[in-house]
């Protein structure tokens, strides 16, 4: 009985070695593959403090501090081509303020990656 314990402790011992070494490689995959890409989008979005600023009241995210500026991102209609430049501080936008054409630049230079905007951009759906 003994010789059959530490046999199966020598058996299963690897298998369960190599199942704690696949699985987080197998979670890590599969969160940067498409479907993820829009949870992501917001865990982004919090993490780099967009918040801060705007809220997306079209997925039920509050702007953490309402009283600076809070823009609310549900409805943007501008592509992602110029949005992107427009958050790197590479381009400026025209927007009306009191009857008066301003050029106005983002308020916050975007420094993360290009994948990481990507994927806020995508779960704005901002395309
Ligand atoms: C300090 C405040 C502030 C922060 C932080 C901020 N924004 Fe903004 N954002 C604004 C304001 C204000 C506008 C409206 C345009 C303007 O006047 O600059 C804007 C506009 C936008 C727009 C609309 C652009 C368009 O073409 O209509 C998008 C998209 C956007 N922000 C995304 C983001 C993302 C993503 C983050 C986080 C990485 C972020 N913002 C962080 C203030 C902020």
């Amino acid at each position: 009985m003994r010789k059959l314990t530490s046999f199966i402790g020598l058996v299963t011992a690897p298998v369960v070695a190599l199942v704690l070494l696949a699985a987080p490689a197998a979670m890590s995959a599969s969160s940067t593959d498409g479907p993820n890409m829009a949870a992501d989008g917001k865990a982004l979005f919090l993490a780099n403090k967009c918040d801060a600023c705007h809220s997306v009241t079209a997925k039920s995210v509050e702007c953490a501090k309402p009283a600076h500026f809070e823009k609310d991102l549900s409805a943007v209609t501008d592509d992602a081509a110029f949005v992107k430049k427009f958050l790197k501080k590479e381009v400026t936008k025209k927007e009306t303020k009191d009857g008066v054409d301003k050029e106005v630049k983002h308020k916050k230079m975007w420094s993360g990656s290009e994948e990481d905007l990507d994927a806020i951009l995508a779960w704005l759906g901002i395309k």
